[in-house]
């Protein structure tokens, strides 16, 4: 008999994942939650490998995730805590443990409910109810991702163009989302032009006049590539106009209105560190090559400007060649303060052939593009490496109706 029935109005019955790999626990709970109306719940068997595209595959899919903690508490917690610094998924947690030290715990990482098991029906509907709440508090928050990427380089020449403008039709391709790619680069960006685009506009014009800058105007200076994406390119003329940083937070404000993703080149623009391109939801990519110079900027950004971004900053080392380095993994994770997420191999041929081609890498087939590609597709939370390469159901893999796939073991519903 249900207690909380959420299919009086279709559009509010929640959607829950719940990840456990203890089959008996997850069946338990789920028969549990089988006990509601208007619920519909994913089941998945193991803890995802990488995290960093998940909060957005689940926030943009599920109004709550449920975890299980027993079997593997320590991984269970990072996965809490990932998911929870990003601010945007509904967590709840349950244990079968009395462990009021591993309850605080939890709750201070971020979770929202913390279940003891035998979970009791009426425990789990105050829960629910809460969740539903909260969702209706905010219900913009779950269908549009609206995620801002910011490409930076430690150095001129380091790669910021060739990655965030391959980057930015991976993830429109991907996707299939509408995304926007804005050059910021300085004096003159090339971001278009390594796109092989012809173009009439610029950042010029929506920072000219910027009181007259709203989502129609954005629009009409927008270039559109083969892939889907849309391009506000930079200016192709030299101009001694600069910015303030008003119309940069404006044009920010309103890309981001009209569009899932917005990616920026920033080229090496730390003047750029005040407004909100680099804002606490921004997702920053940290793009540098292996020699003195790059390291010690990378490491001068970080600390000054980064140190608490967490997550949010991603480390791109570009042009890599493992066995051609001046300096080991060691000397590298040191001056980066962290370990580099990105590996970009160095590779002249298509660079040279696709400056002279004007064709996005991105496109092609080649170890650059690989990487920008499982870039993208963590970004939009797919999982790195498409499903056909990897991953299995436990019980046969379930036609899945959502966008994306899952990086974690999907258990289908045994009817
Ligand atoms: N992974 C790579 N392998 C080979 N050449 C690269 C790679 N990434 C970038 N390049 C080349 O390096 C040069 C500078 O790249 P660019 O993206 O314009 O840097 P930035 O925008 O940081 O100044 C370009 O000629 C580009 O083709
Ligand atoms: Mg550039």
């Amino acid at each position: 008999m249900p207690i909380l029935d959420l299919t009086s109005d279709a559009s509010s019955a929640l959607s829950i994942a719940l990840i456990d790999p203890d089959d008996l626990r997850r069946e338990e709970v789920a028969g549990v939650l089988r006990g509601f109306h208007g619920m519909s719940v994913r089941k998945y068997a193991s803890f995802p490998d990488d995290l960093c595209g998940l909060p957005v595959m689940l926030e943009q899919h599920y109004d709550a995730v449920l975890i299980g903690l027993d079997s593997a508490p320590e991984r269970a917690f990072d996965v809490v805590e990932g998911l929870c610094a990003d601010h945007s998924t509904t967590l709840m947690v349950y244990t079968a443990q009395n462990n009021l030290e591993l309850a605080i715990r939890f709750m201070r990482a971020g979770a929202r409910e913390y279940l003891t098991l035998p979970l009791l029906q009426a425990e789990l509907a105050d829960a629910l109810d809460r969740v539903s709440t909260h969702r209706l508090e905010t219900p913009q928050s779950r269908k549009i991702p609206k995620k801002l990427f910011v490409f930076l380089g430690s150095k001129g020449g380091s790669g910021v163009t060739t990655l965030a403008s391959n980057f930015a039709v991976s993830l429109a391709q991907e996707s299939g989302d509408r995304t926007l790619l804005i050059d910021l680069g300085l004096p003159l960006g090339d971001a278009a032009l390594n796109l092989g685009m012809t173009v009439e506009y610029s950042t010029a014009n929506a920072f000219e006049d910027s009181s007259r800058l709203d989502s129609n105007f954005l629009r009409s200076l927008l270039a559109k590539h083969g892939s889907g994406l849309s391009v506000l390119p930079a200016p192709s003329e030299f101009s001694s106009h600069l910015a303030t940083k008003e119309a940069i937070d404006k044009l920010l404000a309103i890309a981001r209105q009209s569009f899932a993703y917005v990616v920026v080149d920033a080229g090496s623009r730390v003047d750029l560190m005040d407004t909100s391109i680099f804002g606490e939801s921004a997702i920053v990519y940290l793009i540098t090559q292996v020699g003195v110079t790059e390291l010690r900027n990378s490491n001068r950004l970080i600390t000054q400007f980064f140190a608490a971004r967490g997550r949010k900053l991603q480390i791109v080392l570009n042009r890599y060649m493992p066995h051609a380095l001046l300096f080991d993994e060691k000397q590298i994770t040191k001056a980066l303060t962290r370990p580099a997420l990105w590996k970009i191999p160095d590779d002249y041929a298509t660079a040279r052939r696709i400056n002279n081609r004007a064709t996005p890498i991105a496109l092609a087939d080649t170890p650059i593009s690989n990487v920008i590609r499982q870039m993208a597709r963590t970004a939009c939370g797919m999982s790195a490496i498409p499903e056909k390469k990897k991953g299995f159901s436990l019980f046969g893999r379930k036609k899945d109706p959502l966008p994306g796939n899952r990086s974690f073991l999907e258990v289908a519903e045994q009817e």
